[in-house]
């Protein structure tokens, strides 16, 4: 491990989640690359639409979302405990939504106002940024110079409340010159990597070539990567990590061809009253998302389709895990109750 001393905050221009004050305003993911149009939010309801209908994705990005859906119903005078438990639905997989409401229901338990409320979803969101950039340095002092890594899905900007997790920790190993060759997975069926990394990337100036997630395999057998990193949706208590489909074969195939595989997540995604990946509710999505691309049908008319949208990888697989507590490598029970305590962060 190394010490990187880069500049973390640069290749960094992108907030995809603002708050107005009296409205919360969403880029609209579904729209990316091609139309940077925003969405406004005016009441809990709608952040929940949002999140479910991916206009904000990204395991902290929905947490913080709804952190300020909260909000929202608070200024309006609405039902909390109703709000809170139609945000709680919008998604079953990220655990950050999970303990975001937690955080927020502590609040409105002990009598807290709009206003007090507000401060309490901004702590989520500035904390979370503070994760990121601490993540971003901690991660990219593991990678060897003149490295390739391979990440997957989106875990940038778009997804947090800025910088990112993997992709914080390949900003901050581009930035610190470690970092020197990066590939994005397409991340079928949603396009994530091609769609909103590639975009991201090259937005903030860091070069990225893009690669079909069949290629994978191929790649890592031609030696140009010495790393995959992704982020992660759950974290279970032993290691296992939920995340977007198809990292779990990105993590036996970097296991067969001696490439390093790293997450990258904060304590938010730990869930520690979740024994193992076994636990984890996958959340399945409408085959329609497969069965087409770009709302154009592909497939024959009658054919099904079977859209789980994430899978657990074994924490056997997993080499090192990054979080804003610090790293640990091979992650299992032992070594996450020592990082985190009994009661972790849920
Ligand atoms: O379905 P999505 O796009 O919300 O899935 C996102 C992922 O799987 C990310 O890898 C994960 O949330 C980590 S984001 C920092």
């Amino acid at each position: 491990m190394r010490e990187t001393g880069a500049d973390t905050s640069v290749h960094d221009s992108l907030r995809a989640v603002q708050w107005r004050g009296d409205g919360l305003r969403l880029l609209d993911q579904r729209r990316l690359p091609f139309e940077e149009t925003w969405l406004d939010c005016r009441n809990a309801g709608e952040v929940a639409r949002a999140i479910r209908d991916l206009v904000v994705r990204g395991a902290p990005a929905i947490g913080i979302a709804a952190a300020w859906g909260v909000v929202l119903a608070a200024q309006r005078g609405d039902d909390l405990d109703a709000a809170m438990a139609t945000l709680r639905a919008a998604r079953p997989t990220a655990v950050n939504l999970m303990a975001a409401l937690d955080r927020m229901g502590s609040c409105v338990a002990s009598g807290a106002d709009a206003g007090v409320l507000a401060r309490e979803a901004q702590a989520i969101q500035d904390e979370d940024l503070a994760a990121n950039r601490a993540m971003g340095a901690m991660g990219a002092a593991w990678i060897a110079p003149g490295s390739g890594v391979l990440t997957h899905c989106n875990t940038g900007s778009l997804a947090t409340s800025g910088f990112g997790t993997a992709l914080g920790v390949i900003r901050a190993g581009y930035a610190s010159g470690t970092i020197a060759r990066v590939y994005a997975g397409e991340t079928r069926p949603w396009l994530q990597g091609a769609r909103l990394t590639m975009w991201e990337l090259q937005r903030d100036g860091i070069p990225a070539t893009l690669i079909a997630d069949s290629a994978a395999s191929h790649l890592m057998k031609s030696g140009q990567v010495q790393w995959v990193i992704v982020g992660a949706d759950r974290i279970a208590a032993n290691g296992d990590t939920a995340n977007k489909i198809g990292t779990y074969q990105l993590a036996i195939a970097a296991r067969h061809h001696g490439v390093k595989f790293m997450v990258v997540a904060p304590s938010t995604t730990v869930d520690l009253a979740t024994v193992s990946g076994d636990a984890i509710d996958i959340e399945l999505r409408d085959p329609d998302e497969l069965l087409g691309c770009a709302g154009r049908r592909m497939v024959a008319d009658g054919a099904l389709a079977w859209n789980p949208v994430f899978d657990v990888t074994p924490h056997e697989l997993v080499d090192v895990l990054v979080t804003e507590r610090g790293v640990v490598t091979q992650p299992d029970t032992a070594a996450l109750r020592a990082l985190f305590g009994q009661s972790g962060t849920r």
